[in-house]
């Protein structure tokens, strides 16, 4: 690859040649990567559990089918035809529309400062579970979440920079830079080809573990046993269209940044079929990996069915719950936060990647300044919001 074409030097005419992913293949794992985030592993369990258990499929497949992959078609199309950022896609679509791409990128940034802090305190959970710090009742697990972890109590808003978990999020920002200052075939294209097929692996492996517990089938009952009422709700429906939405990466910006990474020629609709149905299917495998563990742990008595939440509850209260009561649970328990931390890292540089491509494309500047523009004032903003400990 030319220097022109990693986006660090400017043609004659002063213009960055647009950087390329160097294949199609290479191209899908990334897609997979920024699709495949915390809203799989931690949102579309619950969600679906909430919503209907076996019937939240329905609405699930129809927004899928009449939203997700339609809107994954037409950012790819954006992109792909304009080849720009969000911003300067839709200009390129109609002046007017210009606004659009930048609220896209406005949403990125909100998502990429608290996608960094939650990575950030996965990594230091991969760890604890090794010794399993966090104790074992949901209480002790819940008061060492925000306690002794975040120190929210009366001083929430503390501001300790010193403390582990600034040092973990530095960290997170520290690995975002390096891999997007390095472009978009050698920094996001080797990345993902890496992590994606060891998130999988590991997730499996995660998932087999849980299925061979006690009470694992009575979590997969609770999980996939319908409830066709809900149907009728259209929360229900709201709530499908809003996970597939979060899910897949539509609507703010990813997927038209990407690719505007791809060679002209390249024929999309296979990628996107396949970008979408992988994504739908480490959904529902989490699904099965997640209720298969609580299903362990309401067998042994360690919480109820009513207790069940999602996001931060279900990965900072319940898992540790469950991983201090399984055998082997620092196996368990590493396995579910690094994958956790993979998923989420992967999504993160797709969702700061947005940023970039936008600033870029406005000031025309190459790509170390660029991801130095947008991630140190980014990361800041992270590390001053977030609750820290010492
Ligand atoms: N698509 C990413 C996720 O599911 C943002 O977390």
């Amino acid at each position: 690859m030319t220097s022109a074409a990693s986006g660090s030097v400017a043609t004659e005419d002063g213009k960055f040649a647009r950087e390329k992913f160097s294949s199609r293949n290479v191209f899908v794992f990334a897609a997979i990567g920024s699709a495949v985030g915390l809203g799989n592993i931690w949102r579309f369990p619950y969600v679906a559990f909430e919503n209907g258990g076996g019937a939240f499929l329905v609405p699930y497949v129809v927004a899928l089918l009449t939203a997700g992959i339609p809107l994954l078609f037409f950012d790819y199309s954006i992109g792909h035809r304009f080849r720009a950022s969000a911003p300067l896609a839709f200009r390129r679509l109609n002046r007017k529309l210009e606004p659009i791409g930048w609220f896209q990128v406005l949403v990125s940034v909100i998502i990429a400062v608290y996608y960094a802090a939650i990575i950030g305190w996965a990594a230091w959970y991969a760890y604890f579970s090794l010794d399993q710090r966090f104790g074992s009742s949901l209480e002790e697990t819940t008061s060492f979440f925000t306690g002794d972890f975040l120190q929210m109590s009366e001083e929430s808003f503390s501001f300790d920079f010193v403390g582990n978990i600034t040092v973990m999020i530095a960290i997170v920002w520290i690995g975002t830079i390096i891999v997007l200052a390095l472009g978009v075939q050698k920094g996001i294209g080797r990345l993902n080809q890496f992590f994606i097929p060891l998130l999988i692996i590991l997730f499996v492996i995660m998932v087999i573990f849980a299925l061979v517990q006690d009470g694992a089938m009575d979590g997969l009952n609770q999980f996939f046993t319908p409830d066709w009422s809900v149907l009728t709700n259209y929360q229900v429906w709201i709530a499908a269209y809003g996970q597939i939405f979060f899910s897949l990466s539509v609507g703010f910006g990813i997927m038209i940044t990407y690719s505007s990474y791809l060679n002209r020629k390249t024929n999309l609709t296979s990628s996107g079929l396949v970008v979408a149905f992988s994504n739908s299917a480490f959904e529902v495998l989490a699904g099965i990996g997640v209720f298969a563990g609580i299903g362990f742990l309401v067998h042994a008595g360690g919480m109820a069915w009513d207790d069940v939440q999602g996001g931060v509850g279900l990965a900072f209260f319940t898992f540790p719950a469950l991983i201090a009561s399984m055998p082997a649970g620092e196996v368990f328990g590493f396995l579910f936060f690094a994958c956790l931390v993979l998923a989420g890292f992967t999504s993160m540089i797709s969702i700061v990647e947005v940023v970039i491509a936008a600033v870029r494309d406005k000031l025309n500047i190459n790509r170390v300044n660029g991801t130095l523009l947008v991630c140190v004032p980014l990361a800041i903003i992270s590390l001053l919001l977030m609750p820290t400990a010492t």
